[in-house]
């Protein structure tokens, strides 16, 4: 048995949401690089699709970027039958988008003061979305009858509370910063999605995994920095190409009787 085979996705076809965010280019990047097919899925076209030339003329694999928004069925629908036209079927689904905002202030305001819109904007897409499109996913896999890989996206916050005292000082995206309650609100939803669809698409072949990512280097200021990583076991944050090798992982047949888990990558921060 060739071990090393069991992580290779040549002739599979990857679908990414949030594909061309920061930690998005990795996953794309490194699926490609496994061999896969990938369609670059993001609200932002452009970025997509400049990111799939990039990934055709790097890793000789085929790639599309496709615009959609996560939180709108139509998008989602008509997002997923173009995939399946381009690609002919998808193998492995990387449920990945989160939603920040364009109102910053609405986004980190205090809890008590927090706007019900707001709330409901990210959880449109960080909950809503995941919905929609594993609904949408999980059918076309079905109709495939080959099973598949679902990667649902959550974070270190959707299974440990905060450390509220670190955001002291911390500056990000030009302006103080926090972690909403309705980001660990929304993560911890993804887990509990995952582990429903795990047990309930069992029977087709469909593997479903949460990956958590902890806090990514991208531009904090270094009070942040200094703060966050004091509290990590491994002492600092974490680099985004340090998520891929759990994506290929759960992406490849390396997970085959794995489904329903959540791989913390997080430096150890859970751990204590
Ligand atoms: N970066 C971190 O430190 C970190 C830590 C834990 C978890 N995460 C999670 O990892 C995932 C990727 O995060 P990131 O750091 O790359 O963030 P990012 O903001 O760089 O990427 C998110 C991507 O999603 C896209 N997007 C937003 N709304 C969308 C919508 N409605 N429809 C389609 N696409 C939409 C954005 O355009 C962006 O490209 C997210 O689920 C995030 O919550 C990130």
């Amino acid at each position: 048995m060739s071990y090393k085979k069991l992580f290779d996705l040549k002739g599979k076809t990857a679908l990414v949401t949030g594909g061309s965010g920061i930690l998005g280019t990795h996953f794309c990047s490194g699926l490609a690089d496994a061999g896969a097919n990938v369609a670059v899925v993001d609200i932002n076209n452009q970025s997509a699709n400049e990111l799939a030339s990039k990934l055709e003329n790097i890793y000789s694999v085929r790639a599309k970027g496709f615009g959609c928004d996560v939180s709108d069925p139509i998008s989602v629908s008509l997002m997923v039958k173009a995939v399946v036209e381009h690609f002919g079927e998808i193998n492995i689904l990387h449920n990945n988008a989160a939603g920040k905002s364009d109102d910053l202030n609405a986004f980190f305001a205090p809890f008590e003061d927090y706007d019900l819109d707001q709330w409901r904007k990210i959880m449109s897409v960080n909950i809503d979305g995941m919905f929609l499109i594993a609904q949408a996913v999980g059918k076309q896999m079905i109709k495939q009858g080959k099973g598949g890989s679902i990667i649902q996206t959550s974070s270190i916050y959707g299974v440990m509370a905060p450390d509220h005292r670190i955001y002291k000082g911390s500056f990000y995206l030009g302006r103080q910063i926090n972690t909403p309650a309705v980001y660990s609100a929304s993560k911890a939803a993804v887990i509990g999605l995952t582990k429903h669809l795990a047990t309930y698409w069992a029977d087709s072949g469909i593997r479903v995994n949460t990956l958590s990512p902890g806090g990514t280097e991208s531009g904090q200021n270094e009070e942040f920095s200094r703060l966050y990583s004091a509290r990590v076991p491994l002492g600092r944050m974490a680099r985004a190409h340090e998520m891929v090798g759990a994506l290929i992982y759960l992406a490849s047949e390396a997970s085959s009787y794995v489904t329903g888990q959540n791989i913390i990558v997080d430096g150890g921060l859970q751990a204590w």
